[in-house]
């Protein structure tokens, strides 16, 4: 509890398990150092299940994320397979599509001409630094996945800004800020869920610290958010609209046969979609850009691979065009390995009867986990694991290594919506390099603040257009 105060836990645990491969964190928990417990922990076959933590941070009804038991979740995923399947490409891309139009037409009007002095790029004058890419990522990805998932004009990316209508549960309706209310929320449950049979107790009497307070007063306004997404969406169901998106096909399979959710469960789903398919995907973007304005040599030659893939005169790059460009999947991979957005040890519970993790007996109802940021750093699967290296990912060699890669968890409980963030990382990322140069402060450090996810600091970039070649 005190290193998730610290918001690095995960780092500190990589550094621990340079010298112990098995690390007990907990009474009843094991963390685990090296690749070779990834199978066992989370393959298709591992008999672990989700833990009680799961439980104990979830709403009214389970979503595709926390719930625990295996049926139920099979039933789930089935259903919300329809919706994330991978044959809707061609209606999500449209609609990044517009979404990173509408980011280009932002940073076209705070754009400049093309630095004279190269030596600019490197220490831009701080007056220019007036963009912070790290909210307009925030704001793509919001926008992004409520087109997707509810059909809405969230309309982030207009305003420049996350105020948003919420529904409280009196229904009154209010203006709130997006990730004011959604941050606090994550942190709060991960600075104390350490003790299973406290938590609860922890969550009712920490209320008394203005410091806690604040944040379980986020969460209700995170509610109200979801709650007046759903209710809007759910009229426009009513009044007989059939819109290509999650909400049709939680409601409906694809003969039109009602699946007749508790409304609840409808909500929860919303909800998860809603975070789940925000929050990491806006930080994949913000980072991999940080990497790439930290290692110009690396950018020049993904640049020069992106703009042998497009014409001059694109402005959104086409996912057909620039989707199968080995070095641009290799920087996103790259820097989800460096800095993976979700680097929280995800706990499972071993069965009763025990189970072999990485030849050691491990005795039942054991929570044990691998943090996918200590996975990463592993020396017998990444070489020099510190550094930024895009190549590793590339060949052959590059293929091997996606067993040890865990950015997106693995088996049947791993990430439903990574083919829709790739899709939204490759476009925006090959778009935005297009057309513009970036540069950050000099000795420009990113900030990262760990809850279940690495949360960022700002991230303020100027922003040039580039010269339109002849
Ligand atoms: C870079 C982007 C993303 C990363 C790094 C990421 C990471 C993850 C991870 C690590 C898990 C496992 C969680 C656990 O075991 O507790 C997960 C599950 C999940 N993710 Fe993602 N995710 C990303 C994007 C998305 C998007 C765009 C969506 C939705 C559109 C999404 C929806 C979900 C859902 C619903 C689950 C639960 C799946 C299940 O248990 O069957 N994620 N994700």
């Amino acid at each position: 509890m005190v290193l998730a105060h610290g918001g690095s836990r995960s780092s500190y645990l990589a550094t621990l398990h340079q010298e112990h491969p098995i690390l007990r964190t907990g009474p009843n928990t094991l963390s685990f150092g090296s690749v070779r417990a990834i199978k066992d922990i989370y393959g298709h076959n591992t008999p672990c299940s989700k833990d009680g933590s799961y439980i104990l941070m979830s709403g009214s009804h389970f979503h595709l994320a926390d719930v625990i038991d295996r049926g139920e979740h099979a039933r789930k995923r089935k259903v919300l397979s329809m919706a994330y399947a991978i044959k809707h490409l061609v209606a999500w891309e449209h609609k990044v599509a517009d979404k990173v139009e509408r980011l280009i037409k932002h940073f076209d009007k705070c754009c400049t001409a093309p630095p004279l002095d190269a030596s600019e790029m490197t220490s831009p004058h701080p007056k220019d630094l007036h963009v912070d890419f790290r909210a307009w990522t925030n704001f793509f990805s919001l926008d992004a996945i409520m087109d997707i998932g509810l059909s809405e004009r969230l309309g982030f990316l207009d305003q420049g800004n996350d105020l948003v209508e919420g529904q409280n549960p009196d229904g009154s309706l209010a203006q709130l800020e997006l990730r004011e209310c959604l941050y606090p929320t994550a942190r709060k449950q991960s600075l104390l869920i350490w003790s299973y049979k406290w938590y609860r107790v922890l969550n009712k009497i920490t209320n008394v610290i203005p410091f806690y307070r604040r944040m379980s007063e986020s969460s209700k306004g995170w509610d109200a958010i979801v709650c007046r997404r759903a209710t809007k969406r759910l009229e426009r169901y009513q009044a007989g609209e059939k819109l290509d998106d999650f909400f049709q096909a939680l409601m409906e399979d694809k003969d039109g046969a009602p699946h007749n959710l508790p409304w609840g469960e409808t909500v929860a789903e919303i909800n998860i979609m809603m975070n789940a398919g925000s929050v990491t995907t806006a930080i994949a973007i913000a980072n991999v850009m940080y990497q790439l304005l930290k290692n110009r040599e690396i950018m020049k030659k993904l640049r020069e691979e992106i703009d042998g893939a497009m014409d001059p005169e694109d402005v959104v790059a086409s996912y057909d065009k620039v989707r199968h460009l080995p070095y641009l999947k290799a920087c996103l991979d790259e820097s989800l390995r460096l800095w993976p957005p979700t680097p929280h040890g995800l706990p499972r519970e071993t069965p009763s009867e025990g189970i072999w993790i990485m030849d050691t007996f491990v005795p039942g109802n054991t929570t044990v986990s691998i943090s996918s940021l200590v996975a990463h750093r592993d020396p017998t699967a990444f070489s020099d694991a510190e550094k930024f290296i895009p190549e590793r990912w590339l060949g052959e060699e590059g293929k091997k290594l996606q067993g040890s890669f865990i950015a997106f968890s693995a088996g049947a409980r791993g990430c439903i919506g990574r083919n829709i963030s790739y899709l939204e990382q490759t476009v925006i990322l090959a778009s935005l390099l297009h057309r513009y140069d970036f540069a950050l402060p000099r000795g420009f450090e990113l900030r990262r603040l760990e809850t279940m996810n690495h949360i960022l600091g700002e991230m303020p970039v100027k922003v040039w257009r580039r010269m339109a070649k002849a």
